[in-house]
C-alpha cells in the first residue's frame, strides 16, 4: 500500500514537472517541443490521477492554475519595497538633462544605460519561497498593494515554480508587467459588445479589470501576458548590473522584453528612443515610452529616489500619442439596429506616424460629459490599432465657442423621427426602412464571421441599396449577371468571383444564417446557443420568451429580443425568402452534405483548441451532422477537450461522457463513414 501511494507521488511529480516543463517551451520559449495533442494527454493523465487522490493535491499543481471564485475583496499587503514611478522625459533633451544631472551627482562622465520599451500594462510583484510563487500584488499606492495572487496564477507566463532552483535565493521578490496584446484586446471588446457591454478604452484598462476580477476563471479567459523587469529583492544574493538582472530572470524561466539594449552614451539610448517612435506600432502590445535606466546597480543604490521616482532610471514619453486639433464637425453613424452614434470629423492630424480624420464619440452623453463641441480644439489620443479617441477640448477654448451637442430630432440618413427610451443612453432611427440601416444590415450580412461573401465592399452595398437591386439580405441570392454589370469597376472576373461567393454562402450553417441576420442581443455564441437549441428556425420563431430564456447563457433581454425581431412581418418575409433561395434553415442538413459522420452525435467543448476557434469546431461539427450543445447533460456523446479545460471535465467524467481530444474530433469527422 504505502509503495503505491509513493508510486504514486513519484507520478504526480514527475507529470506536474514535465507539463511545468512544456509550459516554459510553449509559452516563454514560444517553441514548443511536444504537439498540443501529446501536451493535452499529459494534461489529462494528470488531471485524472489528481481526482483518484484527492489527498495528494497541491496548489501548486499546473492544473491549478485557475481557482475558483472568492467571495472576497483583495487582502491588503504592504510592499517589501516601495514599488516606485518614472519621471518622464519629452524629447532627446530632457534626456541629455537626465544624464547631465547624474553625472553631475556622481561626479562622473561615463555611464552605460539600459534601455527597455516601457509595456502599457499593470505593474505587479511577485514572491517566490524556495522557488514556489507565493505572493502576487498589484501596485496600489506603492507602498500597499492587493493580493491578487490567484489571478496571476492563471497567466502562463508567470511561473508557478521558479527554473534553475539551485541558483535562486530563498526569497526572490520580481516585478514587471502583465498586459494585453492587442489582437485579445480587440477579441474582448468585439464580445463585449456582442453581449451589449461597454467596450474597454484601451488593453491597460481591460487587463487592469481582468486583474482585479474575484473569480479567476474570468482573469483566465482573458489571454494575459507578462514581462519580468526587476528584481526587488533577493535574500543573500549579489547582482550588479541591469543587465545582469534581466539575465537572471530569464534564466528563472520569465519572459524578458527581447527589444532590451546597453549603450555606452546617452546619445546611443537617445537613438534607440527615436528608432522605437516609429516602430511601435510593429509590436502586437502596446508600449508608452521607453525606459532608461544606469546600468550599474551600484550607481543606482547611490542615486537613490526623489520623492517618488528614482533619479537612476527616466521613462522617454513618444511624442505623438496625444496630439492637438480642430473638432469640424459632430457627425452620425446610424447602426443597423437604428442606433445613432456620433463621431468626430477632426481636421487631419498626424498621429504617430498616420493621418488621423475622424474619432469615435460613444454617445450623446459621453460627449456631453466631456463637453466636447464642434469648433473645439480637441485633444485626440490614439494607441496601437485602436481607433482614435478624443480625450477632451483643450482647456481655455476661444470664448465664442458653438452650443452643446445634442442628437437632432431626425435621422441624417432618412428624416424619420428618433426615439430615445429615458432608461437607455441609445437613441435609435425609428424607420426599418432607413437605407443606413439596410446598407449597415447588409455589410453584417456579408462580413466574415456572418455569410462570408468575399468581394462586397461598403461602396457596392451602397450602390446595390441606391439603386434598389438590393433592399434585404435576402435580395442579394436574386442578384443577376446584368445588375452586377450596372456597377462601378465590375467586370467580367469581379461579376464572376461575387456571384460564386454569393452561391457558395448557401452553405453556411443554420447558426451562421441565424447570426447573420443582425438581431440586437444575438452575436455568434447565442446564435449558436440557439440553433443548437431549437434545431429550426419554426420552432425559433415560434418559440415562447421562457423556453429561449431557458437556455443557458440567454437572458430575458436577448429572448425578448428575439421574440420581437420574429414578430415582425417584415422580418418574416425576408426569411421566407432565405428559406427560397436555399440557405441552411435548421441544423444538420447542409445543401450539399450527406448524413455526416456526426449524424445525430452531440458534442459539447471545453478549453482551448489549437487548430479550430470554437466557432470552426462547432462548424467542423455541424458540417458532419452532429450537434453542438453548452452544457452536458446525460444526451451528450462527447467532450472535446481543448488545453485548460474548465469544470465540465469532471462532470464528463463523472456522467461517464466520452472525453475526446482535438485529434479524435478532426479524425472521427475525416475519416470515412462506417457502413
Ligand atoms: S522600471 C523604479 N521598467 O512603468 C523603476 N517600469 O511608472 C520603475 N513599466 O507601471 C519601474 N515597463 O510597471 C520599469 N521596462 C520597464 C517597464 C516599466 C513598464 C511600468 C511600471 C510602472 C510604470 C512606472
Amino acid at each position: 500500500m504505502k509503495k503505491d501511494i509513493d508510486q504514486t507521488v513519484e507520478q504526480l511529480a514527475r507529470l506536474r514537472r514535465e507539463i511545468e516543463y512544456h509550459n516554459y517551451y510553449y509559452y516563454i520559449l514560444d517553441s514548443p517541443i511536444i504537439s498540443d495533442q501529446e501536451y493535452d494527454q499529459l494534461f489529462l493523465q494528470l488531471q485524472k490521477l489528481e481526482a483518484a487522490h484527492p489527498e495528494l493535491s497541491s496548489i501548486n499543481s499546473p492544473t491549478q492554475r485557475v481557482g475558483a471564485e472568492s467571495q472576497e475583496k483583495f487582502r491588503k499587503i504592504a510592499h517589501r519595497a516601495p514599488m516606485l514611478g518614472l519621471a518622464n522625459a519629452f524629447g532627446a533633451d530632457e534626456l541629455l538633462a537626465f544624464n547631465q544631472r547624474i553625472n553631475n551627482l556622481l561626479k562622473t562622465n561615463s555611464m552605460n544605460f539600459v534601455t527597455e520599451l516601457k509595456i502599457d500594462g499593470i505593474a505587479v510583484a511577485l514572491t517566490y519561497e524556495n522557488s514556489i510563487l507565493v505572493r502576487g500584488a498589484t501596485r496600489g499606492n506603492g507602498l500597499i498593494g492587493e493580493d491578487i495572487l490567484d489571478n496571476l496564477k492563471t497567466i502562463r507566463a508567470i511561473p508557478i515554480k521558479l527554473r534553475n532552483e539551485g541558483a535562486v535565493p530563498r526569497v526572490v521578490e520580481i516585478r514587471g508587467e502583465a498586459y494585453l496584446p492587442i489582437p485579445g484586446f480587440n477579441r474582448i471588446n468585439a464580445d463585449r459588445a456582442e453581449s451589449g457591454e461597454n467596450p474597454f478604452a484601451n488593453p491597460r484598462n481591460a487587463a487592469a479589470g481582468a486583474l482585479r476580477q474575484l473569480d479567476p476563471r474570468v482573469t483566465a479567459s482573458r489571454p494575459l501576458k507578462f514581462f519580468a523587469y526587476s528584481i526587488s529583492y533577493a535574500e543573500d544574493f549579489k547582482m550588479t548590473s541591469q543587465m545582469q538582472v534581466l539575465n537572471i530572470l530569464n534564466s528563472w524561466g520569465f519572459l524578458v522584453n527581447h527589444h532590451h539594449r546597453e549603450h555606452e552614451s546617452i546619445e546611443e539610448a537617445v537613438r534607440f528612443c527615436k528608432k522605437w517612435e516609429h516602430r511601435r506600432n510593429l509590436l502586437d502590445y502596446e508600449i508608452d515610452g521607453v525606459v532608461v535606466k544606469v546600468n550599474n546597480l551600484d550607481y543606482q543604490n547611490q542615486l537613490g529616489v526623489i520623492s517618488r521616482d528614482p533619479r537612476w532610471a527616466i521613462s522617454y514619453k513618444f511624442p505623438g500619442q496625444l496630439a492637438t486639433t480642430q473638432l469640424l464637425e459632430i457627425k452620425i453613424n446610424v447602426g443597423r439596429t437604428g442606433a445613432l452614434t456620433p463621431y468626430a470629423v477632426l481636421k487631419p492630424v498626424q498621429l504617430g506616424g498616420v493621418t488621423i480624420r475622424t474619432a469615435t464619440l460613444h454617445n450623446e452623453d459621453d460627449v456631453r460629459r466631456k463637453d466636447i463641441r464642434e469648433g473645439d480644439m480637441v485633444i485626440v489620443k490614439r494607441a496601437g490599432d485602436v481607433i482614435p479617441q478624443i480625450v477632451g477640448p483643450v482647456q481655455g477654448q476661444k470664448v465664442s465657442r458653438k452650443k452643446e451637442f445634442s442628437y437632432p430630432d431626425n435621422c441624417p440618413s432618412c428624416h424619420s423621427l428618433v426615439t430615445r427610451q429615458s432608461k437607455e443612453a441609445i437613441t435609435y432611427c425609428t424607420n426599418r426602412n432607413c437605407p443606413a440601416r439596410r446598407v449597415e444590415t447588409l455589410k453584417h450580412f456579408v462580413s466574415q464571421g456572418s455569410m462570408d461573401i468575399r468581394g462586397l465592399g461598403l461602396q457596392t452595398i451602397e450602390k446595390l441599396v441606391e439603386l434598389k437591386f438590393v433592399q434585404d439580405s435576402a435580395d442579394l441570392y436574386l442578384l443577376t449577371e446584368q445588375q452586377l454589370f450596372k456597377l462601378p469597376k465590375f467586370k467580367e472576373k469581379a461579376v464572376a468571383n461575387l456571384i460564386s461567393a454569393i452561391k457558395e454562402s448557401r452553405s453556411q450553417p443554420f447558426s451562421r444564417v441565424l447570426f447573420s441576420l443582425g438581431i440586437p442581443h444575438v452575436g455568434e455564441k447565442v446564435a449558436e446557443l440557439l440553433a443548437v437549441k431549437f434545431k429550426d428556425i419554426i420552432h425559433l420563431s415560434s418559440a415562447s420568451e421562457e423556453k429561449i430564456s431557458q437556455i443557458e447563457g440567454v437572458g430575458p433581454e436577448i429572448s425578448g429580443s428575439v421574440q420581437k425581431f420574429f414578430r415582425e412581418k417584415s422580418n418574416q418575409r425576408i426569411i421566407n425568402k432565405m428559406e427560397a433561395a436555399g440557405l441552411n434553415l435548421r441544423t444538420g442538413h447542409l445543401a450539399g452534405a450527406g448524413r455526416g459522420n456526426f449524424f445525430q452525435k452531440s458534442f459539447v467543448l471545453t478549453g482551448t483548441l489549437k487548430n479550430f476557434t470554437r466557432r470552426k469546431a462547432s462548424e467542423f461539427i455541424q458540417n458532419k451532422g452532429g450537434q453542438i450543445g453548452s452544457s452536458l447533460s446525460s444526451k451528450t456523446d462527447f467532450l472535446v477537450v481543448g488545453r485548460s479545460p474548465g469544470s465540465k471535465l469532471k462532470k464528463a467524467e463523472r456522467l461517464g461522457i466520452r472525453c475526446i481530444s482535438e485529434q479524435d474530433l478532426t479524425r472521427m469527422g475525416n475519416d470515412a463513414p462506417k457502413k
